[in-house]
């Protein structure tokens, strides 16, 4: 059978792929060690508060869900990969934060329409393949009124350009697949929500990252925990000049990121977009 997005079965044959890839190598310490206040700064720039019903896309270990709850509001975390709702789940209970955590597709949303007053997505819905299909699910389930709230990796930041070095290395995408980075232009998100929101803000800010002694520890990192990064490696198992070559590339990337202005670690600042709308009456 076809849906928007191709066969049901092709679809649920990419999204298991995905939910293995994220299940892979060790994401929770990714986000908990480089990105741990983006969460924050997404749930503050939305403006959430005490009794707003609130869900988290592609919520991952709840990065930002985490954040939302502890400032009162009624949370659920959705996300395609159990494994990290699991761990999510532990964190949250460390903190002492309550909330929801339901396995979803950002593609096909498991809720009612306008059953959210915010709708938050950090570094999270810009990993779902068809843009169009997760834009119209965001707008479907926040109120009129709501607000959606969207942290993501721009194309020209750091990260843009590490998807980028890994593409010419990994299989060709999925027909009807998009580049998650083109979440982080604005000019792509406000095509993709239309007239269906008002009162846009968009402002590109960066993270410090600043954890790596080298550009060879950074790669080695993600070569061992971040589920597209060791998933583009495997694809290269069999051929080691492609595989050196890869790593040539993306220690390079760190390299050109450096700022240079730390003896024995690298500096690097990752880019990313901040964007808010309210979803039109
Ligand atoms: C880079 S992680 C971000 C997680 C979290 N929001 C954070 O800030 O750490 C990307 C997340 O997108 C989720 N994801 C990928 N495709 C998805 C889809 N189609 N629907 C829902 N979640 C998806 C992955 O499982 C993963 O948790």
């Amino acid at each position: 059978m076809a849906n928007a997005t191709g066969t049901d079965e092709a679809d649920r044959a990419l999204k298991a792929g995905h939910r293995a890839l994220w299940a892979e190598g060790d994401y929770p310490s990714v986000a908990a060690e480089l990105i741990p206040d983006l969460g924050r700064i997404l749930v503050e720039a939305s403006g959430v508060g005490p009794g707003d019903r609130v869900l988290d896309v592609a919520a991952g270990t709840g990065n930002a869900a985490i954040p939302a709850a502890l400032a009162g509001a009624d949370v659920v975390a959705a996300d395609l990969t159990p494994e990290l709702l699991a761990t999510g789940r532990r964190l949250a209970e460390e903190r002492g934060a309550e909330l929801r955590w339901q396995e979803a597709d950002a593609e096909a949303l498991p809720f009612d329409d306008a059953a959210f007053d915010a709708v938050l997505s950090c570094v999270g819905v810009m990993f779902a393949p068809h843009h169009r299909a997760a834009a119209g699910e965001l707008v479907r389930v926040c109120r009129p009124g709501g607000t959606i709230a969207l942290l993501s990796w721009t194309p020209e930041g750091f990260v843009g350009r590490m998807l980028g070095a890994m593409k010419p290395y990994a299989p060709p995408p999925p027909p009807g697949a998009q580049p998650p980075p083109l979440w982080g232009d604005p000019e792509h998100v406000e095509a993709l929500l239309g007239d269906r929101i008002t009162d846009v803000t968009a402002e590109r800010r960066t993270v410090v990252v600043d954890r790596f002694a080298t550009p060879e520890a950074f790669r080695d990192y993600f070569k061992q925990r971040y589920g597209p990064t060791i998933a583009v490696y495997r694809a290269n198992a069999d051929d080691p000049g492609r595989t050196a070559a890869l790593d040539r590339d993306l220690a390079d990337l760190a390299r050109r990121h450096d700022r240079g202005t730390r003896a024995g670690t690298v500096v690097m600042e990752w880019e990313y977009l901040l964007f808010t709308a309210r979803r039109a009456a």
